[in-house]
C-alpha cells in the first residue's frame, strides 16, 4: 500500500512519485493550498494539496485529525527558507496526486499534536492512541531495540532460550501469588510464576546448561513506580560457574548494551560493595551512587548522652542513631525542615533532629538546633568532625531501630539529593554483594528468607545454618543502577540436603517443603550441577535508559496502581455458568475496586 514510510522519504526521492499512508497528524488551510503533515511509525511528512487537483482537494477539505490516508504524490524540494530541520522530510513536501481515506476517525479523546497536559488515566483508557504519540512510539521501538540487543549478547555466547509454564505451582519471591481454578481438578489451582526460578534450575539438572528467557512475571504485591503486577524479566542460570563468572558476564552484557544502544559507557569493571557498607553508608542495599550524602554512624558517640531519643537506640544492638551532612543545608527554612519531617514519617521515624551550622568555628553559639541543650560539648565537636560539617551546612540525625533509621534517612538523602540539584549526571552502576541469607521477622517471629529460599550459602558459612543464622552471607548479588535495583540473583544450593536445612530454618515443615518443593528437593538428588544466575527486570532497565518517570511508560499496556487495565477493564466479573462449572461460589458481594493509576 505503500512505497516509502513517512518518515524516510526525503530529498533523495526529489521528482519521484511515492505512494505514503499513515494518520492525519495536523492540517492548515493556506489560502486556497492545505497542507498535511501525515504521520506514521518513522515520522512525519509534509502533503501539499492544491486546489487545481480538484479530486484529491476535495477529499483533503474533508479529512480531520486521525483519518487514516493513503497518499500518492511526486516529492518536491520545499521553497527556499521553508525547510523544517526538526523533520527527516523537512526538506521536501509530497504534492498530492491522489488522496484516498482508507478510514475516518473520530475526534480523539486528546490532541496528539502538541504535549497536550493529559492524565494518565485518560491516556491508559485509549492507549491505542496514546501509544501512536511519537514519544511512545519511541519508547517502544527503544524497548524492542533492547530486547534484540540482549538477544543477540545470549546468543552470541550459547544461551538457549526455553519457555517455562506460566500455569505452574507458586515460586516464593516474596510476593502473593495470582491464582487460576481449574476447571478439571475441581478445588485446586495454578499460580502465575512470579518467575521462572524452579524450572531454571530444573533445565540446568537437564543438562542444558546455559538457559535464557524473557519472560513475563506475576506477583500480585503493592505497586509502584518501579513494580507492576505482570512484569518482564530477561531471566538466565548458567552450570558450572562461580559467582565471578557470572557477574562479569552479565555486567559484559550490561554495558554492551549502554554502548550499542545509547552509545555510553559504562564503568568497567561494575564497581562493588557489601550489603553492610551499602546499609551503613546509603541506608539502602540499593544505593543512588549519583548523591554524594552519606550516613554518618554515630550511635557509639550517643551511648551516655542524656536524650533518651538517643540513647535509647545507640544502646540498643538492634538500635541505630546516624547523622547525614547536607551541605549548604543551614538555609533550609522551618517549613522545609518540617516538610522533611513528615516525609521521614511515611518511614516510622518519630521526628526528625537536626544542628544547623551557622559558623563553626563560634562553638555552641554557632549552632542552631532544638536538641543542642541535651548534647555535651565533647559530643557535639565529635558530631561535627564526623560528618565534616562546615559553616552553612545542617545535620540531620535519625534514631530508631535500624531498620527504620536506614529507611528514614536512606529515603531522606535521595529527597534531599533531589530537592538541591545534589544528583551528578550520568550511569552509576555497582554490585551489591554478600547479602545475609536471613532476615529476622519480628512480625511473624521466624527468619525469612532475604533473597528467594533457593540461594546458596557461602561454602564458609555452611555451620553458621546451624549456629547463628543472622549471620550467615549468601551468595548472592544485585545489579543496581541509579539507585534501582535492575537485577538479582545468585549461586544456588545444588545439594538437596543444604537445601533441607534451609526450609527447615524458615519455619517449612518436612511436609509442607514435600508438598511445595518435593520436585526440586527430589531433583536435587539426581545428579545436580553447581548452577547460578540472575534475573534482570527488563521495564526498570528500559525505564532508566530512556529517562522515563516510570515502568509503565515502556510497557505498552500497563495497569494502573490498582492493577487494573482502564483499557480492557480487567479482572472483571464473570458469569455464573462459568463460575459453577470451576466449583466457584461467591461469598459475598464484591466490593468496587477503585482504579486510579497515581
Ligand atoms: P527478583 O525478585 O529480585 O529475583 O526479581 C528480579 C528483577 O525483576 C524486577 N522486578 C520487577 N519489575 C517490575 N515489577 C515488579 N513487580 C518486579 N519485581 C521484580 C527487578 C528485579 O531486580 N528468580 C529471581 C532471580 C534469580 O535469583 O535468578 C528473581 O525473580 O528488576
Ligand atoms: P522531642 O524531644 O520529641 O521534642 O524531640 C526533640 C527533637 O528530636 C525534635 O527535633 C524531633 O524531631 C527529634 N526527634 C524525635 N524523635 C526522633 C528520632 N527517633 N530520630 C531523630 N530525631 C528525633
Amino acid at each position: 500500500m505503500r512505497s516509502h514510510y513517512c518518515g524516510d522519504v526525503n530529498e533523495t526521492l526529489d521528482g519521484q512519485t511515492v505512494t505514503v499512508a499513515g494518520w492525519m497528524h495536523r492540517r492548515r488551510d493556506h489560502g486556497g493550498v492545505i497542507f498535511i503533515d501525515l504521520r506514521d511509525r518513522e515520522g512525519l511528512v509534509q502533503i501539499v494539496c492544491n486546489p487545481e487537483d480538484a479530486e484529491s482537494f476535495a477529499i483533503a477539505e474533508r479529512v480531520r485529525s486521525e483519518y487514516v490516508l493513503q497518499i500518492e504524490g511526486e516529492v518536491r524540494l520545499r521553497p527556499e527558507g521553508s525547510d523544517n530541520a526538526d523533520l527527516s522530510s523537512g526538506k521536501i513536501e509530497i504534492v498530492a496526486k491522489r488522496v484516498d481515506i482508507l478510514n475516518s476517525s473520530e475526534t480523539p479523546p486528546f490532541p496528539l499534536t502538541e504535549q497536550a497536559e493529559v492524565s494518565e488515566d485518560v491516556r491508559l483508557r485509549h492507549r491505542y492512541i496514546d501509544l501512536r504519540r511519537p514519544e511512545m512510539q519511541q519508547k517502544m521501538r527503544f524497548r524492542s531495540k533492547i530486547t534484540t540487543q540482549l538477544r543477540r549478547y545470549l546468543d552470541d555466547n550459547g544461551f538457549l532460550d526455553i519457555e517455562t509454564p506460566i500455569l505452574t505451582k507458586a515460586t516464593p519471591e516474596g510476593a502473593r501469588d495470582y491464582l487460576v481454578p481449574s476447571r478439571t481438578h475441581q478445588g485446586d489451582f495454578f499460580a502465575l510464576p512470579q518467575s521462572p526460578q524452579l524450572f531454571k534450575q530444573l533445565l540446568m539438572v537437564s543438562g542444558m546448561d546455559r538457559y535464557y528467557q524473557i519472560v513475563r512475571c506475576f506477583r500480585d504485591e503493592d505497586l509502584r513506580a518501579d513494580r507492576q503486577p505482570e512484569f518482564t524479566q530477561v531471566d538466565i542460570e548458567t552450570s558450572f560457574v562461580e559467582e565471578e563468572d557470572l557477574m562479569n558476564m552479565m555486567e559484559e552484557m550490561i554495558r554492551s548494551l549502554f554502548a550499542n544502544v545509547l552509545e555510553q559507557p559504562l564503568p568497567n569493571p561494575f564497581p562493588r560493595m557489601t550489603y553492610a557498607e551499602a546499609m551503613a553508608r546509603y541506608g539502602s542495599d540499593k544505593p543512588d551512587l549519583r548523591i554524594d550524602l552519606e550516613l554518618v554512624e554515630i550511635s557509639d558517640l550517643m551511648k551516655e548522652v542524656d536524650f533518651k531519643v538517643f540513647s535509647g537506640p545507640a544502646n540498643d544492638e538492634k538500635g541505630r542513631v546516624a547523622a547525614l551532612r547536607v551541605p549548604g543545608g543551614a538555609s533550609l527554612s522551618r517549613k522545609q525542615i518540617d516538610d522533611y519531617t513528615k516525609y521521614v514519617s511515611i518511614y516510622g521515624a518519630k521526628g526528625l533532629a537536626y544542628i544547623k551550622v551557622n559558623d563553626l568555628d563560634a562553638g555552641r553559639e554557632g549552632l542552631q538546633s532544638p536538641i543542642l541543650k541535651f548534647i555535651p560539648d565533647d559530643v557535639v565537636d565529635a558530631i561535627m568532625k564526623r560528618t565534616e560539617a562546615q559553616t552553612g551546612d545542617l545535620v540531620f540525625f535519625g534514631a530508631d531501630n535500624a531498620n527504620i533509621v536506614n529507611e528514614a534517612i536512606g529515603a531522606l538523602r535521595i529527597k534531599v539529593g533531589h530537592d538541591l540539584d545534589l544528583v551528578k549526571h550520568g550511569w552509576q552502576p555497582l554490585w551489591v554483594v554478600a547479602f545475609p541469607m536471613f532476615e529476622w521477622d519480628d512480625k511473624s517471629d521466624r527468619w525469612m528468607a532475604l533473597h528467594h529460599p533457593f540461594t546458596a550459602p557461602r561454602e564458609s558459612d555452611l555451620g553458621l545454618l546451624e549456629t547463628d543464622p543472622g549471620k550467615c552471607l549468601s551468595r548472592a548479588y544485585d545489579m543496581v543502577l541509579n539507585g534501582t535495583e535492575l537485577g538479582g540473583g545468585s549461586m544456588r544450593i545444588h545439594q538437596a540436603d543444604v537445601q533441607s536445612k534451609v526450609f527447615e530454618l524458615l519455619g517449612i515443615s518436612k511436609e509442607e517443603a514435600d508438598d511445595k518443593f518435593g520436585f526440586l528437593l527430589e531433583a536435587l538428588k539426581f545428579g545436580c550441577p553447581p548452577h547460578g544466575g540472575l534475573a534482570f527486570g527488563l521495564d526498570r532497565l528500559a525505564m532508566l535508559m530512556t529517562g522515563s518517570a516510570s515502568i509503565r511508560d515502556v510497557m505498552a499496556f500497563p495497569k494502573t496502581q490498582s492493577a487494573s487495565c482502564l483499557l480492557t477493564d480487567a479482572p472483571s466479573s464473570v458469569s455464573e455458568p462459568q463460575l459453577k462449572e470451576l466449583n466457584i461460589r461467591l461469598r459475598k458481594a464484591p466490593v468496587i475496586a477503585e482504579t486510579s493509576s497515581e
